[in-house]
């Protein structure tokens, strides 16, 4: 469908409306274009999830240098506690621009930084927002992913976004789980990000139907 209007993050607003009289509390405009405000932190039974801060590097360059365990994403994750910083600022940026990002995983019995996670753009030009995210090994197979996951597909949700994408590697199994668990339906096989790296599976969930996983 055609609509005479900007497009973020799955809203759409005529030119000329009103946008704060449309949209619900915690989505806001800039420029005429829609940014989506998650509000943080987001709390769960067992973790916080903040924007990054620069104090949360090295804990996170602990997740960054696992390559092994981080061998299907997509991006080039840091290979050096120097660039983990710039890594972490880039997502401070990013936050700061678009009311999303990666931000930081916190246990909250320990206040240990477990992993990164968030609701951000897929590619360049905007569009799609997807769930992503990892944890430091110490925390897999323990339902971290799923609970984490489920409060981000649930504040996505209510700021406003219509449509959550998630894109995984097919021999990613622990994250196409994970995908699963949350009610996310499997949509398509495709180079997603046209690079010719490869294939990817997107999948999708909907605000309109989508309900939280059992914890
Ligand atoms: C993706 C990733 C976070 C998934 O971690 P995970 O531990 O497999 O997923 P969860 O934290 O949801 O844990 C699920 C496991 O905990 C178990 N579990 C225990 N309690 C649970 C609960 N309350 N709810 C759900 N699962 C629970 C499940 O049975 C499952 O067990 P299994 O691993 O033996 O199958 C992890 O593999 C990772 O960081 N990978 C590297 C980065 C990556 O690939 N990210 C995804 C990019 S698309």
């Amino acid at each position: 469908m055609s609509f005479p209007g900007e497009r973020r993050a799955g809203i759409l607003v005529a030119p000329g409306s009103s946008p704060a009289n449309l949209l619900p509390d915690g989505v806001h405009t800039t420029k005429g274009t829609l940014v989506v405000t998650v509000r943080l932190p987001i709390v769960t039974e067992r973790f916080l999830i903040r924007p990054m801060q620069p104090q949360d590097t090295a804990d996170l360059f602990e997740v960054y240098r696992d390559a092994e365990g981080l061998r299907h994403l997509h991006r080039e994750v840091p290979t050096s506690l120097e660039s983990a910083g710039a890594w972490v600022r880039a997502k401070m940026e990013r936050h700061e621009r678009d009311g999303l990002s990666l931000w930081s995983v916190v246990q909250r019995r320990t206040g240990v930084v477990v992993g990164d996670a968030g609701l951000q753009y897929e590619r360049d030009d905007g569009g799609d927002v997807g769930l992503g995210g990892r944890l430091n090994r110490r925390y897999w197979h323990q339902g971290c992913a799923t609970e984490v996951g489920a409060a981000l597909l649930a504040a996505g949700f209510d700021a406003g976004l219509t449509r959550i994408i998630a894109v995984t590697r097919p021999a990613n199994q622990p994250a196409m789980d994970v995908c699963d668990r949350l009610g996310m339906a499997f949509v398509q096989r495709s180079d997603y990000f046209g690079e010719g790296k490869g294939e990817w599976l997107v999948y999708e969930a909907f605000a309109s139907c989508w309900s939280a996983p059992p914890s």
